[in-house]
């Protein structure tokens, strides 16, 4: 007796791997284009602040499985600076060793211009090359960054940056930005603090800066506030859990460029990676969640 079979059902029954389907498009893995050189970066990172201040063995291990949730869901940005404690001493002790210098692209900031506190970086970072070197919290309008574009010009940075939380300090950045035009601004932009929309988002794009967001749960605060709550329902066609909502809403602003949580977790690391896939909120469903947030 012969058994017809369809292509299908024989590799069923064989066992053999059907042909993968093309990536559905909302499965593509979300980048962006860094304006100034159209490089593109998977836009979620890990930023570093409080998380490894201490380079002891236990903070290496917790770094160090963090930067592996980082890699293996295709993230690449890391963000530090020369204040974080330890920080940049703990990811160099972590990625040196390991050979992943390659797989990622280092941020990191400097308090001044100053060739020896950048020494300093580059030591313990254990690296002759940085991705982005940023100016931490620009608070004078007249900040050059003629040094910062000579150590770029010299190839020890590939982009410069400036950065701040401060909205009292928004007027410097934006007279820095404008006159200065670095690769990279890094501000402080969450669902619940949109400052950043309204001043700095609109002037970032004017002068093709990409754009980094700091404290993108304001330091956990979104968390708490919707502590024993569940994502709700109109909302779970893009966000899994509160942490791909709160980075959602974020990332859909394609001004955006990355976001960068803080954390010291490696499941946290890799739920927020998630953010990278999937559909991002439309304009009405943003508006809806920044409804919901407010009425929290
Ligand atoms: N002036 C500046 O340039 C400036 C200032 C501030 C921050 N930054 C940069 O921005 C980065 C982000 O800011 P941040 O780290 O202070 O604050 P954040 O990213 O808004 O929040 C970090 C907090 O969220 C928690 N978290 C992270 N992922 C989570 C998840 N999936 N589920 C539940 N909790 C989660 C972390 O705890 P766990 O460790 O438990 O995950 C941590 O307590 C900094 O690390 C730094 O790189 C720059």
């Amino acid at each position: 007796m012969t058994i017809r079979m369809t292509r299908r059902e024989f590799a069923i029954a064989t066992g053999a791997v059907l042909a993968r389907p093309a990536l559905a498009q909302s499965d593509a893995l979300l980048t962006r284009a860094i304006p100034s050189s159209g490089e593109r970066l998977p836009a979620v990172g890990l930023g570093t602040a409080q998380v490894f201040n201490t380079d002891d063995e236990a903070t290496r291990q917790k770094a160090a499985a963090v930067l592996q949730s980082l890699i293996a869901g295709d993230g690449r940005l890391v963000d530090t600076s020369s204040v974080y404690g330890d920080a940049e001493a703990v990811l160099g002790d972590v990625i040196a060793p390991a050979g992943l210098r390659g797989k990622l692209f280092v941020a990191t900031k400097l308090e001044a211009p100053d060739a020896a506190e950048l020494k300093r970086s580059l030591a313990r970072l254990k690296t002759e090359k940085l991705d982005l070197l940023q100016f931490h919290n620009v608070r004078d309008p007249q900040q050059s960054l003629a040094q910062f574009k000579d150590w770029k010009a010299q190839g020890v940075a590939r982009y410069i940056g400036i950065t701040s939380t401060r909205h009292a300090d928004f007027a410097a950045i934006e007279a820095v930005l404008a006159r200065e035009k670095p690769d990279f601004v890094q501000i402080d932009y969450s669902i619940d603090d949109r400052e950043a929309e309204k001043r700095i988002l609109p002037l970032a794009a004017e002068v093709n800066a990409g754009v980094l967001t700091a404290l993108p749960f304001g330091r956990a605060r979104l968390f708490r506030a919707v502590k024993g709550l569940a994502v709700p329902e109109w909302a779970r066609g893009f966000a899994e859990s509160w942490a791909q909502f709160f980075l959602k809403y974020l990332l859909a602003d394609p001004r955006v460029t990355a976001v960068i949580p803080g954390t010291a977790d490696a499941a946290h690391m890799t739920e927020n990676l998630g953010a990278m896939r999937g559909p991002l909120p439309d304009p009405d469903q943003r508006r809806q969640m920044v409804a919901f947030v407010e009425a929290l």
